[in-house]
């Protein structure tokens, strides 16, 4: 089987940001997402931003003024980041998330894990290690924002295959293997070249999580202030670690 790592390198990095629709799209969307939230620099500035991707949110918290470290596995998207990083500010490390704060020097007042990125930790336990380092590392007052699908009920039949995208020279489909914990992502990309078609292939799991269980480790954990939003399946998660909790 393919890790995580595997499965962006062999398919999904090429076609990352294609699939979402392109980088205007998803920064337009996650500035709206943030200036929803009323998210902005306040105290230290350090925002830190796990499973970064291309950038998709580091690059809106560098605009508003954060000083953003952000981590990921994947190299190709990193640079991709770095590439399209009008600030020219983003840090991007190379490293596992759970490894965040190896590569910080100062507390981060901001830690977002967005996009299903919480999904792709091993464990339902390595989930409660990120929450419980994430409490550790944030400065007081500070906040931690999730993202990601409510992958909790599963979806039946026909219903498993998704047809993600497809233009000319692209087409991504993707089916989904429901086990009781986690869910096998099969995504298959047929791109086309001069040689004609070719099918690059992989699976991975996701983990089956819902917003209750997060939304519970983030309070056993210590967080004070949890909001939890859900939309069309998509849980948003707003943590504070208010002051006096412990841990401060
Ligand atoms: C669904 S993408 C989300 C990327 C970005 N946050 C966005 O919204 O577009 C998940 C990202 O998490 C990264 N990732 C998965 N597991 C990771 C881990 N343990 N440590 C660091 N990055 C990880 C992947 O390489 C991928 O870039």
């Amino acid at each position: 089987m393919a890790t995580v790592e595997t499965h962006y390198k062999d398919v999904l990095s090429d076609v990352y940001s294609w699939m979402l629709g392109g980088f205007d799209l998803q920064l337009a969307r996650n500035r709206s997402f943030f200036e929803k939230l009323r998210i902005r620099p306040d105290i230290s500035r350090n925002a830190i931003d796990l499973g970064a991707g291309c950038g998709f949110q580091s690059i809106p918290l560098a605009e508003l003024g954060y000083s953003v470290t952000a981590i990921d596995l994947d190299e190709q998207l990193l640079q991709e980041l770095k590439a399209n990083d009008p600030t020219a500010t983003v840090k991007v490390i190379r490293d596992d998330m759970l490894a965040f704060a190896d590569h910080i020097t100062a507390a981060p007042e901001l830690v977002v894990c967005m996009t299903d990125t919480l999904l792709h930790l091993e464990t339902a336990a390595r989930v409660r290690q990120l929450i419980d380092e994430v409490f550790a590392h944030l400065e007081v007052c500070g906040q931690f924002v999730l993202t990601f699908r409510d992958l909790s009920r599963p979806l039946e039949n026909l219903d498993r295959f998704i047809p993600v995208k497809q233009d000319d020279d692209t087409v991504f489909t993707c089916f989904l293997e429901y086990e009781p914990n986690f869910v096998k992502v099969h995504d298959l990309v047929y791109i086309r070249s001069d040689a004609g078609w070719k099918l690059n292939k992989s699976f991975y799991r996701k983990l089956r999580l819902s917003p209750d269980w997060v939304r519970n480790q983030l309070v056993a954990a210590g967080f004070s202030d949890v909001r939890v939003d859900i939309e069309q399946g998509l849980a948003s998660i707003v943590a504070a670690k208010s002051t006096g909790t412990d841990g401060d």
